[in-house]
Order: structure tokens, then sequence, then C-alpha cells
């Protein structure tokens, strides 16, 4: 708390005490549906929580090692999970990359990472615009898959959607519960991790070369009896924004700790954030996530006044615990040197300990001029994530995680999306057509991921040697030109 503020007692809370504020991006279902409405809120009220209290509370603490500097956060998946993802091969495919991605930033920069998947009930969509002109006709915007569907004939929303939401949320969950058990994050198989995807030589050359000084070290360990079986484990939490308060509520459950202290968690995801255009300080959102024991998020773009960040953290984290609130910035590349300095003074005048996490997704998006396709360019991403080392290394801070919109998805022939432009592949707006499979926001590839992967591992290693280091596959990640003589790749 800073000093000038007067901490007066925040009033009471209670899951349903954001009903008395504004929901930004609030759903209105038909009147006609209000029976259903009631219908679904009862029986997700009754249903089992997806998530239990103790891993929430594992999460925590995860992420006090976070904000503590003991560990780095990688933070992605979807834009918009569709229901349709949830099935074996997808969801392999999503847990596979976060593995991948995160064993890079693990063994390449020698710190233990916390992954969340944005994932298992990232359903629901804040929009800039309730309608959209499809065809020449106005219609209501998709907002996500607890809310309507992608068709045109599903634009109505639909209360029923809320329930299949909790339904593929759980079986989502469960398969990745059951692949973790049966050792499919175990660090002696990192090949069965579908690295046959990875279509860039120089990209696999350099993964080959930390799975080989891996098992190295793995067998060294061996040797001298070190081994223990956390090796064969990986946590993959699951997160999703907190957008539909009716919903988020009716998974809001009380637990008492061993003291007896009664605790409320939000049981349908062990991290949940609040959106850039939901985290007003007066408002329905920021009234229901100040209560809950989850760990959660906190979009911060260019309009949040440093000022305003502060009282938000006040009352978010009125306790000043490491880790309660993860900070994830997306300003964008031409703002990041503006805005960040701010945020990070800001946060820097108070007791607050959050983990700062970059987004650098957010900020970069524009329409290509190739035709409908909302994209990214790699230069913008990987430049923004490397203002923002500077920028924290400058002020004596530190970046901690960054968060990404990325999918695992590859063909049978193992060709990944084609979204974002850029990157090693050297993506141009031309090749967006052949796999643009996003209904919302345009997502890093496998190679474009492991691009990212392999700069934060080289900053890691940079922060800790004092050194700069810089691999040569990424000196031109940050460049808009295709590198001459380059051969076109794959698709
Ligand atoms: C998102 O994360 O998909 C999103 C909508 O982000 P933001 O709230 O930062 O705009
Ligand atoms: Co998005």
């Amino acid at each position: 708390m800073t000093d000038a503020a007067t901490p007066s007692a925040p009033p009471p809370w209670t899951p349903s005490s954001w009903r008395s504020k504004d929901a930004a991006q609030s759903v209105d279902y038909p009147h006609e549906l209000d029976g259903k409405f009631k219908d679904a809120l009862n029986k997700l009220k009754h249903l089992p929580p997806l998530v239990s209290s103790s891993e929430i509370e594992r999460l925590r603490s995860q992420l006090a090692d976070v904000a503590n500097n003991k560990a780095f956060l990688l933070h992605g998946g979807d834009c918009a999970e569709l229901f349709e993802y949830c099935n074996e091969r997808a969801i392999e495919q999503r847990i596979s990359l976060l593995l991948l991605s995160s064993l890079v930033i693990v063994f390449g920069g020698r710190t233990p990472c916390v992954r969340i998947l944005r994932g298992a009930g990232q359903y629901a969509k804040p929009r800039s615009k309730p309608t959209e002109i499809i065809d020449g006709k106005e219609v209501l915007s998709f907002r996500g898959e607890n809310v309507n569907g992608i068709g045109l004939d599903e634009r109505v929303p639909d209360p029923d959607r809320l329930v299949q939401a909790y339904f593929h949320s759980a079986a989502t969950i469960n398969y990745i519960r059951a692949l973790l058990d049966s050792g499919f994050a175990d660090l002696h198989n990192p090949r069965s991790w579908k690295l046959s995807h990875v279509h860039n030589d120089e990209l696999a050359k350099a993964f080959d070369n930390i799975v080989e000084r891996l098992e190295d070290s793995l067998d060294f360990l061996k040797v001298v009896g070190g081994e223990s079986g956390t090796l064969q484990k990986a946590d993959i939490w699951t997160s999703h924004e907190g957008l539909m308060l009716d919903f988020e509520e009716a998974l809001t459950r009380s637990y008492k700790d061993s003291d007896g202290n009664v605790h409320w968690y939000n049981t349908s995801a062990p991290f949940l954030w609040i959106g850039d255009r939901t985290r007003d300080i007066q408002g329905a959102h920021i009234e229901y996530f100040r209560g809950i024991r989850n760990p959660i998020g906190l979009k911060c773009g260019p309009s949040l006044d440093p000022d305003e960040l502060v009282r938000l953290l006040d009352i978010l984290d009125p306790d000043f615990e490491p880790g309660r609130v993860t900070l994830i910035s997306r300003y964008g590349n031409h703002k990041v040197e503006e805005c960040l300095p701010g945020h990070i003074k800001a946060v820097q005048s108070t007791r607050h300990r959050p983990v700062f996490c970059a987004d650098i997704m957010h900020g970069n998006t524009f329409q290509a001029s190739s035709g409908p396709y909302k994209t990214r360019h790699m230069a913008d991403l990987c430049s923004e994530l490397v203002k923002s080392w500077r920028i924290h290394r400058s002020l004596g801070s530190k970046l901690q995680g960054i968060h990404l919109e990325m999918t695992g998805d590859v063909d049978e022939n193992g060709y990944s999306v084609t979204e974002i432009v850029g990157g090693s592949m050297e993506r141009s707006e031309e090749d967006l057509p052949s796999r643009y499979l996003t209904f919302c926001d345009p997502r890093c590839s496998v190679e474009q991921t492991l691009d990212i992967a392999f700069l934060t591992a080289d900053y890691l290693t940079a922060e800790r040697t004092g050194g700069k280091k810089g691999s040569a596959i990424l000196s031109h990640l940050t460049s808009r030109e295709p590198s001459r003589g380059r051969e076109a790749n794959g698709k």
C-alpha cells in the first residue's frame, strides 16, 4: 500500500458481490432463455471442482518462486480455444509444444520453468465490437465457444454452452493429467515430443543439441546416483481469462485451511487472468478477482496509468504476497519503451512483488495487406521481448515470464500453422492462406514458438553470465528482411 493511500477496510466480499458493479463485456442472453440460463448456473454450482485447492496452493507457491527470481514463467496456448480442440491429438500437440519450449528455457537458460497452458477452459473472448460484418451482413460477433458458435447460424448466445464449456474443460484437464501421469513429460524421452515436426534444419539442430546435452547430463546424474523422481514429472497448469463472471462464480468454492481459516477458490482453473478491457478499477471483474485465492494475472496495456496500476495492486494484493499477481504487459513493440518503465517504477515504489510477464502478442496485431488475415510479425514480437529485457535490466528489475499465443497444431505432413509472419521459417504474408486456422488472434507456429524459447534462453543465459550471448539462428529474428540465399521453407 502506498503511504499516501488511507486504507479503509474494503466492503465484505462474496462470490457474488461483483453483481453490484458494472461488468464490462457482459453477454445479453435472449429473455426467453432466462430459465435455461438459471438452470445452467445451478447445474455448474453442483458439479465437482475441476481443480483442487491444494493444486491452486501449489501454483501459488511456484509463482512466488517466479516473483523471487527462482524460476521463469512460460504461459501460452490458443487465443480462443474451440470445443473441437478437445481431442487426443490436439491436446498432445499442445502439451508437446509447451514441454518442448519449456525444455529450451530450462536447459538453455538453466532455470526451473513454471508452465501454464492458455487452455482447458480458454473459451470466452472479449470483443471490441458486439457485431461484425460478414459477407455484407451484420451479425453478432463470435464471443467464444462458451457463449456462441462461429457458424453464422450459431451466433445467438446459448446458456447451455456454459455447461458444455465445463465438460470440455474437464475432459481436456483429465487427458492432460493422464498424459503427465503416464510419463509423457519424462525428461528422459524428449524426442517423443514430436520433434519431427520442427521443419527448420537450424532450429532442429539447435534443439537436438539441447537434447544431446540433456541426455549426457542425465547419464552423468545416473552414474553419480543423483537422479531424482522429479525428472519424470512436470506440472502443467491450466488457465483462462476470467471473463464470464456468472461461470466463474458458479465454480467458486470455499475450503478451510489447517488453521480453520476459510478461503475461496475458483476451481475452474488454478490460474485466471483479467483482460485489458475488463480491468476497470470500479468494475465487476476486479471485485470478483480480489476475493479468490488463486494466483491471478492482470493484463496491462498502454492505457493503464501507473498510479492506477498501484491502486489495482493494492486491491488485488492487499497482503503483499510475492506472485499473487502476474502483470502481463501487452504494449506492442512501438509502445513498450513509452509504457513499461512507468509500470516498473510504479511497482518498485510499493511493497507489491508481482511477477513481470511480457505478452508480446496483443500489442502487435495488424491486418495483412495480402488478404483478410489478422497477423503479427515475429520481428515485432522479438523486438518487444528484447526491449522488455533491456528496460527491466536498466531499472534493476527482471522480466520473469513470457505470454504467447501459440499452437502445436501440425498437419499429417508435419506442417505448422501459417498465421504469423517472419521467424526462422521466414513466413511471408503470401504464406498466410496455406494453414491459417485461427478463429481469433494469430498464433505462433511450432517453429516460431521455439524461436522465442531460444531467444528467451539466450537472454536468461546472458543475464546469468553477465555476457552478451546471441545464437546464430536468432540474429535475424528481430529483422523484417528474409536472409538472402535461404530457400523457401515448406508450404
Ligand atoms: C487475449 O489474451 O486473448 C486478449 C484478448 O488479451 P487482452 O485482454 O490483453 O486484449
Ligand atoms: Co488473443
